[in-house]
């Protein structure tokens, strides 16, 4: 099963956009991988939905989707047409899915990238997320079982959260979102620990010398990770 720091498992598939050669044809990019337990069921539909209506937030931070199920190609194509002929989620409707979804009859690519949980079910995936960066490496692995349908909010909060930390090299705290404060890197040294408990670093606030954090105004924030 890949994890966290690894490189994402390389792969050619056949897709609802033609082939592709993973990952390296989204070399540049962040991407973001994921399952789905099945074709013409509800909740991966109303997942599809969200993430199609959503594709342009995440392009707007260099960041594509590519999903993925054990269905084969012309399901895939039948339910795409039939969300965006039929299905209303949430007041969206008429949604076409413009970003690739996978073959995977074999589950080669599932079980390459530990999608298929036995104990859940053995013959789909689960809901799987890998966050893939520029340089082909994952940054964040996120699973939810087949009852429970993704937080897409949650999605893109993390491409912004892993993006902002790379770029201003710090690290985010719990729930964080643009504009709130972000945790700088740990003191290093004795003299840097009592600096900052001392108030002498300008810009930083220390609630112990481990716990310190300074402020990036969203505006900051958007104008180093937003690409368009
Ligand atoms: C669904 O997407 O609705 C679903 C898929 C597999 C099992 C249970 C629910």
């Amino acid at each position: 099963m890949p994890r966290i720091g690894d490189p994402a498992p390389a792969f050619t598939a056949t897709t609802t956009q033609g082939e592709i050669n993973f990952p390296a044809d989204y070399a540049g990019k962040w991407v973001i991988l994921f399952s789905h337990p099945a074709d013409f069921t509800p909740v991966c539909t109303s997942e599809f939905i969200t993430f199609a209506a959503m594709q342009n937030q995440f392009a707007a931070y260099n960041t594509e989707l590519v999903g993925l199920s054990v269905d084969g190609l012309y399901s895939h194509i039948a339910w795409l047409r039939t969300i965006k002929d039929k299905i209303t989620f949430r007041d969206m409707k008429n949604v076409e899915v413009n970003f690739p979804l996978i073959e995977d009859i074999t589950m080669e690519i599932a079980q390459k990238y530990g999608m298929i949980m036995p104990g859940e079910d053995s013959t789909k995936a689960v809901r799987a997320v890998f966050v893939i960066d520029p340089t082909g490496v994952i940054r964040a692995v996120i699973y939810y079982p087949l009852s429970l349908g993704r937080n897409f909010d949650e999605l893109l909060r993390v491409i912004k959260a892993l993006q902002t930390a790379e770029h201003f090299a710090v690290a985010t705290p719990a729930d964080w979102r643009p504009g709130e404060p972000v945790i700088v890197p740990p003191a290093g040294s004795c003299s840097t620990a009592k600096q900052r408990m001392d108030g002498h670093i300008d810009g930083i606030e220390c609630e112990d010398w481990f716990f310190c954090t300074k402020q990036i105004s969203a505006d900051e924030v958007e104008s180093a990770i937003r690409t368009v």
